[in-house]
């Protein structure tokens, strides 16, 4: 049985058929799933006891009955700052304690006042600032009020509800379909009642939501969906599924879980946002409906008349155990709610500046030689490129921290050969170990106790890319800790540089598992089964890898690139859209994907550039790489079946268009790493969907194809082979401008514009108003760019004027939360340009500024001049390609405030 799935999985991997959708499981195959979307809407069983509730400053607490089965459980709901509440619900003295997700939150979210407007038996109403909760106790439903108007209703249909030992007969529970599915490879169920050896569940928790007004649902990453999220029901798709899972060949549209699980939803109209953050690790299952879906004529009356009082979205979270704890993001725009996020699951801290760059992978690159060769002919074309990565290939037989010793016996070599060109190296490591006597890993993890155990006891072994393999249990301080040491010199011993890492196969993937991964009664540290943090083991195994890095070398920021996620990933890894597919459907799903994900506080996400699965063909690649310069994460990668593409293969024009993408990938730099700067500061996602930056505006709610990088690029995927127009949305109304990338052509924010395209580049728009900091010297790697100087693209709006901001320190090292760094605001207004730094602070570098161009200048300007301290006044030359004006050489430290006055 066992050889046959290990078989079966290869087959699958290496013949690239599509998904075996039966391999994973429908909510009606996963029995809590079941028992709650079956219970009835608007019948709560439940009361919220407001006769005996306890106040604080912050919070209050009460108990909430189930009338139904007589048992009461705990209830507090706590107002949090910036605008959040937190509903908390759990058993009072239970059996067993359900599990509470660890290390999610970035620390304890801080408190906020309320005030008590009115307490009788029936109802409380909650002041904090300008949101108001309505808490009632008939059907235990709280109305949510943002400056007097209801903008959610938790428990609006009733169908909360904390399963219970003791309600076995009420849930209509089968014998024995208890959490007991899936102990034998399968989840089919076992017959056994639950009263017998274990008398751990059922413990599912679901609780819903309605958004009155509101028109679209987005978040849930990661499903490979459309970014508007769909109604599913009865008859038509099932619910979003979270449980992370290694799928291979992945289909789009679908709400099937895939690797990584972040339940944050954000409800939106174009008069108000708000979110929710279902914060459970175990399998959980979201249903929507949207009321559009409902009764189409009158929405499309609505859409039309841009009413949105009829709209509103129910929005129900199922989860198999664990208890409730459910954040409102009170808003109210798409901004206010992300930031709530980000307060509470923390942003990505910033990355070293070459992580931005392009990153070549493959399974595998299969020598040091050959690693090498890829450089050199990357250099030869003058291709730029900053990262190689390893995949599992490298290792000695799978074993991880242990190099394969002909084809990678001098790893050390083969680095210092690639720092000296400026380039960097990622290594892969995976969570499974292989069961090899003598490898060392496997021999501490026995000796020391440090694997996931069998419901049984005993050691858990699964399969995975070494075979038989157990897994650390990365939940026990113990495990974490040695782990996390593996990473200092200690066990890469011949590597003095560094190695940035990639943790793949960690939600975890075990081929001969249920479902692909572990049991769900395997046994972790403090006796948690693994159905209760399913979602967050990878998660844990970033946090080792970051605080590993750390260790290895303190005062370099890490880079890992991780598969699975979970909420609060961003803290420590950038993660990828995982097995793709070579086909134009799969490149478009990527902004979708990537824009939920920086929604959900995940900005630095890619998609395998190609396509990792098959073949893409010439046109496909090229339109890849000109819509993957404009995600965070810049890396093309491919199946080990796959022919090579890396982009100096290709004849001459072809490359050319590579080149003209990676080059304008690299011209853009310093403005993605000032969006990361600010991201880390301000919590905003880097990338953003059209709503999120228009959101009164309607005519955006549904574009995905197009996105924003932070509030001053547009750029539009060209997602069909050939094309020679597009449909360009730009928002904003008829008094923004946007400055076409190619040509500078001004157009105006007037909705859909058609453009014309080329094979060469996809429609690119700078916003008028915007400053956009460029590095135009075309170089081969990031690294080789430190001290050259800036270009300022001033895009002007319909007054004449443009802000922006530029982030420097050392590209690499934390020394910028010492105030080592410059953050700089740049501002046009009518004739002058004027620098300032925005903090006091201090960053010795050689950078400067090279060149002005300003879009949309005023006519007739004849020269220019500079003042400054250092310079005082000195004449600067200007002339016109055009309509667009350049300002040469101001020649002035970026560190210098400065002022250019045209004349
Ligand atoms: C699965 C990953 O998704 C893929 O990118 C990688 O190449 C293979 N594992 C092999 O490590």
């Amino acid at each position: 049985m066992i050889l046959r799935n290990i078989i079966y999985y290869f087959f699958l991997y290496k013949t690239c058929l599509a998904v075996i959708r039966e391999n994973f499981k429908e909510c009606e195959q996963s029995s809590f799933c079941r028992r709650l979307r079956n219970l009835k809407p608007d019948q709560s069983r439940y009361i919220l006891d407001l006769n005996n509730l306890q106040v604080s400053d912050n919070f209050l607490e009460a108990e909430l009955l189930n009338k139904d089965e007589n048992i009461t459980f705990k209830f507090v709901l706590t107002a949090l700052a910036g605008n959040i509440f937190r509903i908390y619900a759990d058993e009072i003295s239970p059996i067993h304690g359900r599990y509470r997700v660890q290390g999610v939150l970035d620390g304890e979210p801080q408190v906020e006042r309320i005030k008590i407007l009115k307490q009788d038996k029936n109802e409380v109403i909650v002041q904090s600032g300008d949101n108001k909760a309505i808490l009632k106790s008939e059907h235990f439903q709280i109305e949510f009020y943002k400056s007097e108007n209801l903008v959610a209703v938790v428990n609006s249909r009733g169908l909360f509800h904390i399963e219970h030992l003791r309600m076995k007969n009420t849930l209509e529970i089968k014998e024995g379909e208890d959490q007991k599915e899936e102990d034998s490879g399968a989840w089919e169920e076992n017959f056994k009642s639950f009263h017998d050896s274990k008398p751990r569940g059922p413990e599912g928790v679901g609780m819903d939501i309605t958004f009155p007004g509101a028109m679209r649902v987005y978040g849930l990453p990661q499903h490979a969906d459309r970014l508007a999220l769909r109604s599913t029901g009865p008859g038509g798709i099932g619910p979003y599924r979270f449980y992370n899972s290694d799928v291979f060949e992945y289909i789009l549209d679908s709400t099937m879980a895939l690797y990584g699980a972040v339940p944050v939803v954000y409800a939106h109209s174009t008069s108000n946002t708000v979110g929710a953050f279902w914060l459970n690790s175990a399998e959980t299952w979201v249903d929507i409906n949207n009321s559009k879906d409902q009764n189409m004529v009158s929405s499309l009356v609505n859409l039309v008349s841009g009413q949105s009082t009829e709209n509103k979205v129910d929005v129900h979270f199922m989860s198999e155990s664990g208890v409730v704890d459910f954040f409102i993001l009170m808003g109210p725009s798409p901004k206010d709610c992300v930031q709530q996020y980000t307060s509470l699951t923390g942003v990505a801290p910033l990355p070293q500046y070459f992580t931005l760059g392009y990153h070549q992978s493959r399974w595998n690159y299969v020598t040091e030689d050959d690693v090498t060769a890829v450089v050199k002919n990357f250099d030869n074309y003058d291709l730029p490129l900053d990262t190689m990565w390893l995949d599992i290939e490298y290792t000695d037989g799978k074993k991880y921290f242990v190099w394969e010793p002909l084809k990678f016996g001098h790893p050390d070599q083969m680095l210092k050969n690639l720092t000296a060109t400026g380039r960097h190296l990622v290594v892969i490591i995976d969570p499974h170990v292989k069961r090899e006597s003598g490898y060392f890993l496997h021999e501490d993890a026995l000796a020391n106790d440090y694997y996931v155990k069998t419901k049984d006891g005993n050691v858990y072994e699964g399969t995975c890319w070494p075979g038989p393999s157990s897994y650390p249990d990365f939940f026990n301080p113990k495990v974490f800790n040695y782990y996390k040491n593996l990473y200092s010199q200690l066990y890469f011993e011949n590597v003095k540089s560094d190695i940035m890492i990639w943790n793949d196969m960690n939600e975890p993937s075990v081929f001969n598992g249920p479902e692909i991964t572990m049991p769900k009664d395997c046994l972790h540290y403090g006796g948690w089964e693994h159905r209760h943090l399913h979602n967050l083991y990878g998660f844990v195994y970033t946090a080792i890898t970051y605080e590993g890095l750390l260790m290895r070398n303190p005062n370099k920021r890490p880079f890992i690139l991780s598969r699975s996620h979970f909420a609060g990933s961003q803290r420590y890894a950038a993660i990828w859209t995982g097995d793709n597919d070579a086909k134009w459907e799969h490149m478009a799903a990527s902004y979708p994907m990537c824009l939920s994900e920086a929604l959900s506080g995940i900005s630095f996400c890619g998609a395998d550039i190609g396509g990792y699965f098959n073949n893409p063909d010439v046109e496909l690649l090229q339109r890849w790489y000109q819509s993957a310069i404009w995600l965070p994460f810049f890396r093309a990668h491919a199946h080990i079946d796959a022919r090579r593409r890396e982009p100096f293969l290709f004849e001459k024009d072809v490359r050319n268009r590579f080149k003209n993408a990676l080059v304008t990938r690299y011209a853009h730099l310093p403005l993605w790493y000032t969006q990361f700067y600010e991201h880390e500061r301000f919590g905003e996602p880097v990338i953003r969907p059209l709503f999120y930056a228009y959101p009164k505006e309607i005519g955006v709610i549904d574009i995905d194809n197009q996105l924003l990088l932070g509030d001053s690029v547009l750029a539009h995927m060209i997602s069909e082979p050939g094309q020679s127009t597009a449909n360009v949305y730009l928002p904003g109304g008829p008094s923004t401008y946007w400055y076409d990338l190619r040509t500078f052509k001004k157009y105006n924010g007037n909705g859909f514009t058609s453009v014309s395209v080329d094979l060469d580049s996809i429609p690119v728009f700078y916003k008028g108003g915007h400053i956009i900091p460029r590095k135009d010297r075309s170089r081969r790697a990031s690294t080789l760019t430190h001290r050259d100087p800036f270009t300022l693209y001033v895009a002007l709006d319909s007054n004449k004027s443009a802000k922006g901001t530029l982030f420097i320190d050392d590209n690499e090292s934390f020394d910028y939360r010492k105030k080592k760094y410059l953050y700089i605001q740049f501002e046009f207004n009518t004739d002058i340009l004027k620098s300032s730094l925005i903090d006091d602070t201090d960053y010795d570098t050689l950078e400067w500024i090279e060149k002005i161009v300003i879009l949309g200048a005023p006519v007739d300007v004849k020269r220019a001049v500079i003042n400054s301290k250092s310079l005082r006044s000195v004449e600067l030359e200007a002339y016109y390609d055009d309509s667009v004006l350049n300002i040469r050489k101001p020649g002035v430290s970026v560190r210098e405030p400065f002022t250019i006055k045209l004349i």
